[in-house]
């Protein structure tokens, strides 16, 4: 089922998310179907539960529309449940990020250049694999979500001042876009 994405304001996405109890295994695959609709019919490339109003810790990275940009992503689609990020880089790196929730709305933000994560897919199964590049950054944007943040809490000061107007018009509904919205 194709759910709504609450916008940037919504209280949903400032929560915590609750980790998932894996024993509950209908719960979850029916969580996930309904985000990789949702997340197809808004042609985006991550989503996590809170953007869809569930507290949980779920996210979905799909880079496979990116490959103009990032060939190597032609494949790459991770589904994560309770995900740990185990290792961080100090190395940091530069990238532009929007998210669904803040529509229209690009900045660069910086983060570290790789990851290590450890994680449950969708099969349960539990994984510890390495990320880098935009991969990475697609990832660390999605944990975020988990923890109540939002990429444009790390923009540069001077940056978040010019799309100040913008995240009062989102917090008011006040955008249009493609697919369904909602604020809580
Ligand atoms: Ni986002």
């Amino acid at each position: 089922m194709k759910l709504p994405i609450f916008l940037y304001g919504s209280k949903v996405l400032r929560e915590s998310a609750k980790e998932v109890d894996p024993a509950d295994k209908d719960h979850i695959t029916g969580l996930i179907a309904d985000m990789e609709e949702t997340l197809a019919s808004a042609d985006g490339c991550g989503l996590a539960a809170p953007q869809v109003g569930v507290s949980a810790r779920v996210l979905i990275v799909d880079g496979r529309e990116l490959t103009d940009a990032y060939p190597y992503l032609k494949d790459f689609k991770r589904v994560m449940i309770n995900p740990v990020v185990l290792e961080e880089s100090r190395e940091t790196c530069d990238y532009s990020e929007g998210c669904l929730s803040v529509p229209g709305i690009y900045a660069e933000v910086r983060r570290p250049e790789k990851i290590r994560v450890e994680y449950l897919n969708e099969n349960l199964e539990k994984v510890t694999e390495d990320f880098d590049k935009f991969a990475c950054r697609m990832i660390q944007h999605e944990l975020d979500h988990l923890d109540g943040k939002m990429f444009v809490d790390r923009v540069a000061p001077i940056r978040r001042k010019m799309i100040a107007k913008k995240l009062t018009n989102i917090s008011h509904g006040k955008i249009s876009t493609h697919y369904k919205t909602k604020l809580d």
